[in-house]
């Protein structure tokens, strides 16, 4: 069946899943994904759970007995989408009145029963730690109520479950190895909804990759809201809590995954500028298949700014975390993440996210106006008195610089030849596959003899401002 999936931006990513199973069909499931990776990785733990319960799934809104939204609430926009779906969501129902519609994730986290109240088609709320509870709350809705569990987890990591790869290419796939956060940025929702941080067994994290392996796939992302801070058999005080059981850190669990297979790329986000050591930076230099990628969010260039956000670090920080990279890693790619308009931020402060900008140098970034969140640190503290106006301004400024690094960056490659690792067809031409080297940047070139989920080695000779174009050579 034909799959679709419509990227929008790293937050805002939208799609529709479909995949079929073998049981027997007792009820069909449409499952929508909205958001960070983490809820991509969390549907595919949902669609695991309903399909140990006898559900098949489909994208057909018309046959669907349950319809899940897995929301985001990160940003206020991000919330006005899945409102909006719900609207056109109520139409269907008016056709097919039995059909359960139900909230998942971070927005129904933090609305909880107001969701219910708010939105009157809803008949199933969820939070991120009580996807096992899905078959049962549906079955409550079935018998004429609504159904709602919100309970966050001190425990939960999903560790034993096998998700059940959606639009899967076959080649890539995530992995989550912790869940929730306990830094409290002062504009973020995420600790709210997500709870409190926790790491999953790396038993079972090696096994998951281990079993991807054999299957074919040829690259795994490591998912947590700040990987660094990934610990095993030790507490947040640093004690170790079984002395006989060994202890793992984030550089441990790293150099793990990337023993099951020399074949098997390793990629992971996020990571935390206050957080990342040189132990993980030393490991990925040891590891040819530890990819030279990393997503550092810097979220502003001014230090006064970080501090009103609590982040933890200073501008001069950040800026020796990079020269660790630079000098650890040479050529490796940086992302990063920027929020424009900030609590008081000044023209001055915001200059300062540009002159950062401009001496990091990102490959690519992803960029957002301020979006108070109830609830957060800085909507208690701060009032968000940047003009809207200005905030779109300098996120125009914050973009414009950024295209012409992300440009430069792309650039740099041209010449080169890379390892690739082909991943599919390219939309544009059938004669061309299309793949990513090391770096993340998508390379497309002439399939030749390639086939998908090999390496190749290909010659860049060209490049558009974010893509390569190369040529395969032997
Ligand atoms: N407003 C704008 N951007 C936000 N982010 C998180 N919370 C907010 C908010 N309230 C951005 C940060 C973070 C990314 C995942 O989303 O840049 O790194
Ligand atoms: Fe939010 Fe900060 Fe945690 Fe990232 S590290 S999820 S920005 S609180």
């Amino acid at each position: 069946m034909e799959e679709k999936k419509i990227l929008e931006n790293r937050q805002g990513e939208v799609f529709t899943s479909s995949n079929t199973n073998s049981s027997p069909v007792r009820k069909k499931l449409l499952l929508e994904s909205y958001g960070c990776q983490m809820n991509f990785s969390d549907s595919e733990i949902v669609a695991s759970i309903l399909s140990e319960a006898g559900y098949t799934t489909t994208k057909e809104i018309e046959e669907a007995d349950v319809v899940l939204l897995n929301t985001c609430a990160i940003r206020d926009n991000a919330e006005q989408r899945i409102r909006h779906r719900l609207d056109h969501l109520k139409s269907v129902k008016k056709k097919n009145p039995d059909m359960v519609v139900g909230v998942l994730g971070c927005m129904a986290e933090r609305l909880r029963e107001k969701l219910l109240e708010e939105e009157k088609l809803v008949d199933l709320v969820v939070g991120p730690d009580a996807y096992r509870d899905i078959p049962r709350l549906v079955e409550q809705v079935e018998h004429g109520s609504k159904a709602v569990n919100v309970l966050l987890s001190r425990e939960e990591t999903y560790a034993e479950i096998s998700p059940v790869r959606i639009d899967s290419n076959g080649v890539t796939a995530f992995i989550s190895i912790m869940r929730g956060c306990d830094n409290m940025c002062s504009f973020c929702v995420v600790p709210f909804t997500r709870g409190r941080e926790r790491s999953r067994d790396p038993k079972t994290i090696i096994n998951e990759a281990t079993d991807l392996f054999n299957k074919g796939y040829r690259e795994v992302t490591l998912l947590g809201q700040n990987v660094d801070s990934y610990k095993w058999n030790i507490t947040s005080k640093g004690e170790v809590i079984q002395p006989d059981e060994p202890t793992v850190n984030f550089a441990q669990l790293l150099a793990q995954v990337a023993e099951v297979s020399p074949e098997l790329r390793v990629r992971f986000s996020t990571s935390h500028p206050k957080d990342m050591t040189d132990e993980v930076l030393d490991t990925m230099a040891k590891y040819e298949n530890i990819c030279n990628y990393i997503h550092l969010p810097v979220q502003s260039g001014n230090s006064d700014v970080l501090k009103r956000m609590n982040r933890g670090y200073t501008r001069e920080w950040y800026l020796d975390r990079i020269a660790a990279i630079r000098r650890i890693i040479p050529g490796c790619a940086i992302s990063t993440d920027v929020i424009a308009g900030f609590c008081d931020e000044t023209e001055q402060e915001h200059q300062d996210t540009l002159s950062l900008m401009k001496e990091v140098g990102y490959d690519m970034a992803y960029m957002f106006k301020y979006s108070e969140r109830p609830k957060t640190l800085a909507e208690r503290k701060y009032e968000d008195n940047v003009a809207e106006e200005t905030k779109g301004r300098r996120l125009t400024e914050i973009i414009d610089l950024q295209m012409q690094s992300a440009s430069l960056r792309t650039k740099q490659h041209i010449g080169k030849i890379q390892k690739v690792l082909v991943e599919g067809v390219s939309k544009k031409s059938d004669a061309h596959h299309y793949g990513r080297n090391s770096e993340n940047v998508v390379v497309v070139f002439p399939r030749g003899n390639s086939r998908i989920g090999e390496y190749v080695h290909v010659q860049n000779v060209d490049a558009t401002s974010v893509t390569l174009i190369g040529e395969i050579v032997h």
